[in-house]
């Protein structure tokens, strides 16, 4: 019953509820052609589309993921695209007033219709909408027809304008089509170190044709801020006031004089909460707004994954005229909750509890600080039209099967449509939302910030009724990186690159949200050390701290590249922060995901197609025969496993091309665990750090990079493993390979204190216990809320002195019980991890595990019971074959005889009848030793 009631309401808020006498066409319904401009293409199109998928679809071009299309297709990029169809079927008189509404044109186009002009478009995010009753009134050709240029050629032609700077050397990060920052299209799109730079165009969102006559109007956009009475952004506010609803609407057509606005809120039953007409109603150009009160008692909370339930409710906002008459309606699903970065200094009562000074860097919902357990999400394709909720829900299971309650959506893909919003909504995924900006400086010609002005309103106040929004940020890698290269580069001019990012970041996008809305936070770049002060009734409410640190103090968050695999597990070489919003290192898809795109004869490490999908190229060489040869793409991920583990070298080409993807995977999986489990010790150490999103959730592609899931859906040995370091209550191991000093920590994110006890064991590999180590083995532990507590030391050099360090691992293993937030069922929680004191791998004296695997038997429920019968097994990996999405319970784990782990597994599709469970495999790490 709920969820026939969400069904309807999700459709409402992409389609606005309308009047009887409104006429609302939408440009889906009609028979679109897309054609080249000399006609020698012409084929069916669609609305919402892209001129590619269009193209493939009539099987013009091939699929554009298969081997080299990256590159052979850069000729649909360059050329003119024009969307046509016919008006003839649609009645275009008799309405006082005809508007197109197109809610995305990707980006560059002349829009006709009846042959005559309307209109041009430049901006790929703005919602566009034109009168054309006149146009329409006498039309002998009743056609409609979008013209969309070149992006890679208009690119290149504003470079030659005015838009251009002398730019500093080094700020102007280049992929694969120059000059992205002058236009207002996903920056992706002209390639990135992850993915491929096909430039779609076409109408990449719905459209529609509106008639309305005299008196009507019809809501183009809406509204709603819902925050504590007295609260405003960036700041905390008094979780005891009541709620404020803030409802405004975009309106076509014109508003009757004393127009008011009433709100009804209810819940996922229907029961009406809250109904009251809007006070404070104020009408400014095309939009209305007002606002109710709604008591503490009437609403529950809305908390983010693993804090609480998601209570959902429904906002109508309704139109009234001058006698309360109904006039247009407008329903959006959101929900009640506060979400704030806090970047306030450190308090007194904080530093009484050990932290160290400067500024707070961290996230409170409802009033709680809670740990940001995530990774950043970039675009899921490179043609959106074909990003499907189902595909969607898909990936955002797996989000919430991974533990994680945040995601970092990166600027400079798309202003996610609310369909993906919406999905987070229900799922409990905080979205921190960036402005399409990244690793660049940008134009500030007036021009160009009248346009993103109205890019940024427009999508602030869209999605801003959604409980998963939870920031907004400028841009990407801008303070850190960009004003950094500026100064290092030209100093000279260093504070008019200053003023320029000032004027954008802190004079047109921060404005976007502070007249929107109060209850989300702004910060300018993704990386920041904060705010020096803040002070909403300045003219510039925001004065950046940038450099001006004070020593000993710690301030903002962190983003961390290291490719020098060297000092991958030397601790000291990770950064000490508040927060980690990005960090990582590359690593090759599976076996199975490459056999989707790249014919059998490519499948080896060193193939064209292989190494000119590693974008991860030297800075300034863009060219493809300079990244194919270099020793930073491919070659940091080959060195990094010589390193830590012994290399793969199997006599059939395949198994060894394979065992290498796995290797890249295991080398990539075992560094961010390493960052993770010392960035969540931090939460109970001076640095109070209260975050880390790896870099990168997903795949936009089959290609080497930072994901954790490849574009299949497939889980990389990655996302197991961070599900399990983001297990509520870890213990791991921290080892200064240097001193030899080693030891291990409880860290919880929970919100009360946990009492259990962590095993330590030291086994020789082939599974036997170790006498004289001095272990104890059972120790005690009570760890309070959101911290840390040591629970072993010791010292390897020392050790060595007793036993062979190569023969040696230590198994950590922890139980605990304790309460959820919000939930009061006693919990168990269990967790462990694997040692080994001697840096690779290779160097340790591995023996053949003989892992046995048994299969479950019963189909709907598939489970395996893998097995340990001869030696400790390293990085165990359950493998299945194509033709099935889903994932283990559980991968990557270690085995020690006599302790059988049995796993299940989570089918999502199954192209196969069921018959892939014949094809599951189990391997370790020995059997890379095995030819
Ligand atoms: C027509 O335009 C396409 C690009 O859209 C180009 O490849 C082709 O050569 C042109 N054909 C003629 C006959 O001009
Ligand atoms: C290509 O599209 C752009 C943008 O709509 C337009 O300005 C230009 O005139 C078009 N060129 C052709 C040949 O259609
Ligand atoms: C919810 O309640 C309202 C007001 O009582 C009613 O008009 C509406 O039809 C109901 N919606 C559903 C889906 O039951
Ligand atoms: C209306 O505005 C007044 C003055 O700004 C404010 O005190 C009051 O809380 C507002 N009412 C609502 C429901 O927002
Ligand atoms: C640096 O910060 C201090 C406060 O911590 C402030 O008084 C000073 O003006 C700042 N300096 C600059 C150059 O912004
Ligand atoms: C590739 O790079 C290596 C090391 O810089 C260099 O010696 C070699 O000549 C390069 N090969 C080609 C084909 O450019």
């Amino acid at each position: 019953m709920a969820s026939l009631l969400q069904t309807t309401a999700l459709a409402l808020s992409c389609a606005p509820l309308l009047t009887a006498a409104q006429r609302v066409v939408s440009m889906s319904d009609l028979s679109w052609t897309v054609t080249n401009p000399n006609y020698t293409i012409s084929v069916t199109g669609n609305v919402p589309s892209q001129a590619h998928l269009d193209l493939y679809n009539a099987q013009v071009i091939g699929d554009p993921y298969y081997g080299l299309n990256d590159f052979n297709l850069r000729w649909v990029a360059e050329t003119n695209w024009t969307y046509s169809a016919s008006l003839s079927a649609l009645d275009l008189s008799s309405n006082a007033s005809t508007w197109l509404v197109f809610n995305g044109l990707d980006t560059f186009s002349t829009i006709t219709a009846c042959e005559q002009m309307i209109a041009s478009t430049n901006n790929q995010f703005r919602q566009y909408y034109f009168e054309v009753a006149q146009a329409l009134s006498d039309c002998t050709s009743p056609t409609i027809s979008i013209n969309f240029g070149s992006a890679p050629n208009i690119a290149d032609a504003l470079a030659n304008t005015s838009l251009n700077e002398p730019w500093p050397y080094g700020t102007q990060m280049t992929y694969e089509f120059p000059n992205r920052w002058f236009v207002r299209k996903e920056q992706s799109d002209f390639g990135w170190d992850w993915g491929p730079a096909f430039a779609p165009a076409g109408p990449w969102q719905p459209a529609y044709i509106v008639q309305l006559s005299s008196n009507e109007v019809y809501v183009r956009n809406t509204l709603l801020d819902i925050y504590r009475q007295g609260q405003v952004s960036n700041l905390p506010p008094d979780q005891t006031q009541p709620w404020i609803v803030n409802a405004s609407l975009d309106v076509l057509g014109t508003l009757p004089p004393n127009a008011g606005l009433r709100i009804d809120i209810r819940d996922a039953n229907n029961n009406t909460v809250a109904s009251s007409i809007a006070s404070n109603v104020t009408t400014t150009g095309e939009a209305i707004s007002g606002s109710i009160n709604v008591g503490n008692n009437s609403v529950d909370l809305w908390w983010p994954n693993g804090m609480g339930p998601q209570n959902l409710y429904y906002a109508t906002v309704t139109l009234l005229g001058s006698n309360n008459n109904s006039i247009a309606t407008s329903t959006v699903r959101t929900a009640f909750r506060t979400i704030v970065l806090n970047m306030e200094p450190v308090s007194q009562q904080q530093l009484s509890q050990g932290i160290r000074n400067g500024n707070n860097w961290h996230f409170e919902t409802n009033g709680h600080e809670f740990y940001a357990k995530g990774s950043n999400f970039i675009p899921p394709d490179a043609f959106w039209p074909r990003v499907t909720p189902a595909r969607i829900q898909q990936l955002f299971d797996s989000v919430v099967d991974g533990g994680q309650n945040m995601l970092r959506v990166w600027a400079s893909g798309a202003y996610q449509p609310d369909f993906i919003y919406d999905i987070a909504d229900e799922l409990g995924i905080l979205l921190w939302s960036e402005f399409e900006f990244s690793d660049s400086l940008y134009p500030v010609a007036p021009d160009f910030l009248d346009n993103v002005r109205e890019e940024a309103n427009y999508n602030v106040r869209r999605v801003n009724h959604h409980p998963s929004l939870a920031l907004w940020a400028g841009g990407n890698e801008l303070e850190n990186l960009e004003l950094q290269i500026a100064n290092e580069s030209d100093p000279g001019n260093y504070s008019r690159w200053l003023h320029e990012y000032e004027t954008l970041f802190l004079g047109v996008l921060l404005p976007a949200v502070y007249e929107n809305s109060r209850s989300i936070s702004y910060i300018p770049s993704s990386t920041t050390n904060g705010y020096l002060t803040l002070n909403h009734s300045a003219p510039m409410p925001m004065v950046e701290r940038y450099n001006n640190l004070t020593a000993g103090y710690i301030y903002g968050d962190t983003d961390h590249y290291d490719y020098d695999s060297s000092v991958a597990f030397n601790l000291s070489s990770y950064p000490v922060g508040r927060f980690a919003n990005e960090f990582g290192f590359h690593s090759m898809p599976s076996l199975q995901t490459w056999q989707d795109v790249v014919p059998p004869q490519d499948l080896s490490f060193n193939s064209s197609t292989i190494q000119l999908r590693n974008h991860h190229y030297p800075s300034g060489g863009l060219n493809t025969s300079n990244f194919a040869n270099s020793t930073m793409g491919m070659g940091e991920m080959t060195i990094a496993v010589q390193r830590y583990y012994p290399a793969p070298n199997k006599a059939d080409p395949l198994a060894n091309f394979s065992s290498w993807c796995l290797a890249t995977q295991i080398f990539q999986a075992d560094f961010y665990r390493s960052q993770i489990a010392y960035y969540r010790r931090g939460s109970g150490l001076p640095e109070r750090q209260l975050g880390s999103l790896y870099w990168q959730l997903e795949d936009i592609w089959q290609a080497p990079t930072w994901a954790g899931i490849e574009y299949s859906g497939r889980w990389k040995v990655l996302h197991y493993v961070a599900k399990d370091v983001y297990s509520r209550v870890i213990v791991a191991p921290y080892w200064n390979y240097t001193t030899g000093d080693l030891t291990a920590y409880v860290t919880s994110d929970l919100w009360d204190v946990v009492n259990g006890s962590v095993d330590a064991v030291w086994y020789d590999w082939n599974g036997s216990v170790l006498a004289n180590t001095n272990t104890s083995t059972s120790v005690p532990f009570t760890v309070g809320a959101l911290n840390t507590t040591k629970v072993l030391q010791t010292n390897t050099n020392t050790l060595g002195q007793t036993i062979d360090l190569s023969n040696a691992v230590l198994r950590l293993s922890l139980t605990a019980t304790g309460y959820l937030p919000n939930n009061s069922t006693l919990t168990s929680f269990t967790h462990e991890f694997w040692f080994h004191p001697v840096l690779s791998l290779a160097d340790a004296k591995l023996v053949d595990p003989g892992l046995k695997l048994t299969y479950g038997n019963d189909t709907n429920d598939p489970s395996w019971t893998v097995e340990a019968t001869s030696g400790v097994s390293a990085w165990t990996w359950l493998d299945f074959p194509s033709g099935v999405v889903g994932n283990f319970e559980d991968n990557g784990f270690w085995l020690v005889p006599g302790l059988p782990r049995t796993v299940g597994f989570t089918v999502k599709n199954d192209s196969t009848g069921g018959e892939w469970v014949k094809n599951v495999t189990v391997s370790s790490l020995w059997d890379f030793t095995t030819p």
